[in-house]
Order: C-alpha cells, then structure tokens, then sequence
C-alpha cells in the first residue's frame, strides 16, 4: 500500500515493490490521478480518498490486510490504514505531508494495531542511505531502460511559478514530478 500515489515518491515506491513482485495498492486524490496509478504506473488498484469512506475502501480491496504500507501523508490516511493492518505489518513513514503546512501532527488513533498485530513502523529518510545512491541509481536506470519503471513530470514554465509549484504540492496539483522549466537547456 503506498500514499501519494500519483506522486513522485510513491509512483517510484509503488512501482520498485511491483517489480520487487508485491501486489501494490495506491491511494490517491480524484479519479484522474487513480486512473493514472494503474495505467501508468501499473498498481494492481488505487483507492481515491477523496471519495467517501476509505476504511471501508481498504477493506474491500485488502481483505486480509495491509503487509507492507508506504506512507507519504500521515493524518486520517495513515489513520486509516493502521486500521487494516496485517499481522507482522510494516509501516514506512516517508513523509507527513497533510501536516506539513500547519506542523501539528495529530497522533493516529489506530496505533494500537501495532501492538495487536505486533507490527512495525519505522521512519524512513534517504539521506541515510547516501552510500548506496549509485546502486540505486543503477537499478532505478535499469529498470527504466526495461521499461519496468515509468515516470511522468508536472512541468510548470517560468521562475515565477516556483510559489505556485511548491503550493501545487500541497492542493496535489502534480502528476508524477512537480517540476518548474526556468529556461531551455543550454547548448
Ligand atoms: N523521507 C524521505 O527521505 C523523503 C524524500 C522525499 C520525499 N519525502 C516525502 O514524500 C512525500 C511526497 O513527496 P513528493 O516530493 O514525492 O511529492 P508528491 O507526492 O509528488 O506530491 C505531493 C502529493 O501529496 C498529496 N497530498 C498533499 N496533501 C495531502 C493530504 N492532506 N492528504 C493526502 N495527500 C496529500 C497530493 O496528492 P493527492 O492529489 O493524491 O492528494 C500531492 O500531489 C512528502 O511527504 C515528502 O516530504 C520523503
């Protein structure tokens, strides 16, 4: 399970666990971004949160629970998602963008499946993993030239759109990659 699926942390996430052969479901907001979770991004499903009751959502299409969840917003989707937690479960905190903006990160209340299903949550940082960045750039350009791993970009046009970009990620105005073009590449 990976949040901020149609983002370029959990399409790139959704997509090596596809590859590592996990069945991978996304959770992302609006149909359009869902449709591109699967067809673009190849996840077995996608779960829109902004329509109606996402526990129940989770339930129907994870019967049995959530093993492995990639979790990229915090807040009520986190929340939720500890709800349906597998047993032995791993939870991967890579980021809290709900909270971001107002730097309150109200605590899940589904903790406690972490003790009933003796599961684990661990934050994740890549800086940590500095020292492997060229075997993972190796992979990750492997994968790409096989055509197992696919990326879209976001592009908005000008230096004067860096607000809006940045703002962009918080509304989900992006697609993939939120990049800004600030001129045309050089030679
Ligand atoms: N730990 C690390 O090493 C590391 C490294 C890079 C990034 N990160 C984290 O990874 C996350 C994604 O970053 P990114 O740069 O790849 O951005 P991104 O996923 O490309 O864009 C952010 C997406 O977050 C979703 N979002 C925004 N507010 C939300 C909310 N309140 N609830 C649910 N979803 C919300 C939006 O998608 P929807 O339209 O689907 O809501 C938006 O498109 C961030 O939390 C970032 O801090 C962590």
């Amino acid at each position: 399970m990976v949040s901020a699926a149609a983002g370029a942390t959990g399409s790139v996430a959704g997509q090596i666990a596809k590859i590592a052969g996990a069945r991978v479901v996304g959770i992302a907001g609006g149909p359009d971004k869902c449709r591109a979770v699967v067809e673009d991004f190849g996840f077995d499903a996608c779960l829109d949160y902004r329509q109606g009751d996402l526990p129940a959502a989770l339930k129907q299409q994870c019967p049995r629970g959530v093993d492995v969840y990639f979790d990229n917003v915090g807040g009520p989707i986190l929340d939720a998602v500890l709800g349906r937690l597998a047993p032995k479960a791993r939870v991967v905190l890579c980021g809290v963008i709900s909270s971001y903006l107002t730097g309150e990160h109200p605590g899940p209340a589904n903790y406690v499946n972490l003790l009933s299903k003796t599961a684990l949550m661990q934050g994740f940082n890549a800086l940590d993993q500095w020292s492997r960045f060229d075997e993972a750039f190796a992979a990750l350009r492997q994968w790409e030239a096989d055509g197992r791993l696919v990326h879209r970009e976001t592009v908005m046009e000008g230096i004067e759109s860096c607000v809006d970009a940045l703002n962009g990620l918080f509304t989900g105005a992006n697609i993939g990659k939120m990049l800004v073009k600030i001129s045309e590449p050089s030679g």
